[in-house]
């Protein structure tokens, strides 16, 4: 018998691949991860958001061990690593899990000497032992999924940002992840290619992938979310369905992000909510008055057009920031 796909399966009723439970990260003194948990089920797709320095990015990077977690628990796809281990053990759960993740970051990461084939191949070859033919025939695949058969061989300066963001999920995909990390992928981005890189990730979740995304596409949040995970200060201070966070937030400090602050500092995102701008009246009529546009509101739906980006770490030493976009 067929293996029902993911999206023909009711979310309540899929497996559980991530489990986070107290998830703690110190830099030095900072306390940055408080405990956090989290559970995401197969083919869910979990968009993240807070204001800047919540912890957002250490939070992904924890994930696949770009940082090492301080304390708690990290269950990826089966595979159980304790943080805080040193032993051969951890070390090689926390392979296995890297094994399991492709991360997409805001600036792209791509190395500008290779081309986009070359750049999509290099860990399936070098990591995984893949055939260079193989790796080659599944990265014009993959860079054509992703809108990029005619730009096989350019190299990243020869590419807009939403095309090498493109040539980076594919690089991601080129994994085969079981899970999906994205890193504010689009904010890099002039908002004319923002539309192509948000279809490329549409199509991946409708496909039926894992993902958790750090994002302020409200648009795409509403469109694509399972459910949206509102972060502060190193907690996940409310969770749900993105109408439900959006627009009948039960937290204070959610309604003080949607309300105050991003509408301040992320106009363009708060729009797309029916956010624009505070007024006195709302002020003076209390913390549930909701300026925000509600469920049903006609709100933009997740642009389309040409153009993504990934990442998948080789190995421990392959720290981000080694590769360059430019
Ligand atoms: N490598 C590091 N060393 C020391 N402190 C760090 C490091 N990385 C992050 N931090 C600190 O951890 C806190 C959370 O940072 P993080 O980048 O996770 O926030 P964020 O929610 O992703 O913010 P933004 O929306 O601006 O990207 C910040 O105070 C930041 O300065
Ligand atoms: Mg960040």
């Amino acid at each position: 018998m067929a293996t029902p796909s993911p999206a023909s399966v009711p979310l309540a009723e899929r497996e559980v691949i991530v489990k986070i439970e107290g998830l703690q990260k110190y830099f030095g003194k900072l306390h940055v991860l408080k405990g956090v948990d989290l559970e995401v089920r197969k083919g869910e797709v979990i968009v993240l958001i807070g204001p800047s320095g919540s912890g957002k990015s250490t939070f992904l990077r924890c994930l696949n061990f770009l940082e090492d977690p301080t304390t708690g628990d990290i269950s990826i796809g089966g595979v159980h690593a304790m943080c805080g281990g040193h032993g051969k053990g951890f070390k090689q759960a926390v392979h296995e899990i890297r094994m399991k993740c492709g991360m997409v970051f805001q600036e792209f990461n791509l190395f500008p000497h290779k081309d986009a084939t070359e750049n999509v191949i290099e860990a399936p070859v070098l990591v995984k032992g893949e055939k260079k033919e193989d790796a080659v025939k599944k990265a014009h695949e993959l860079l054509t999924k992703v809108g990029l058969a005619e730009r096989v061989d350019y190299f990243p300066s020869q590419l807009s940002g939403g095309q090498k963001q493109r040539v980076a999920i594919a690089r991601a995909l080129a994994m085969d992840p079981l899970l999906m990390l994205f890193d504010e992928p689009t904010s890099a981005l002039d908002p004319e290619l923002i539309g192509e890189v948000l279809k490329v990730m549409k199509e991946l979740a409708d496909g039926g992938m894992t993902m958790i995304v750090v994002s302020h596409e409200m648009g795409f949040a509403r469109d694509v979310a399972d459910r949206v995970v509102y972060m502060d200060e190193g907690y996940f201070i409310e969770q749900g369905p993105p109408d439900e966070v959006f627009f009948n937030p039960k937290d204070p400090r959610t309604r003080q992000f949607l309300r105050h602050i991003l509408p301040e500092v992320d106009p363009r995102h708060a729009a797309e909510l029916g956010i624009t701008e505070m007024t006195d009246e709302y002020e003076a009529a209390g913390d549930d008055a909701s300026p925000i546009a509600q469920p049903g509101t006609d709100l933009p739906k997740t642009p389309t057009g040409p153009g993504p980006g990934g990442e998948m770490p080789l190995d421990a030493s392959d720290r981000p920031g080694e590769p360059d976009d430019s």
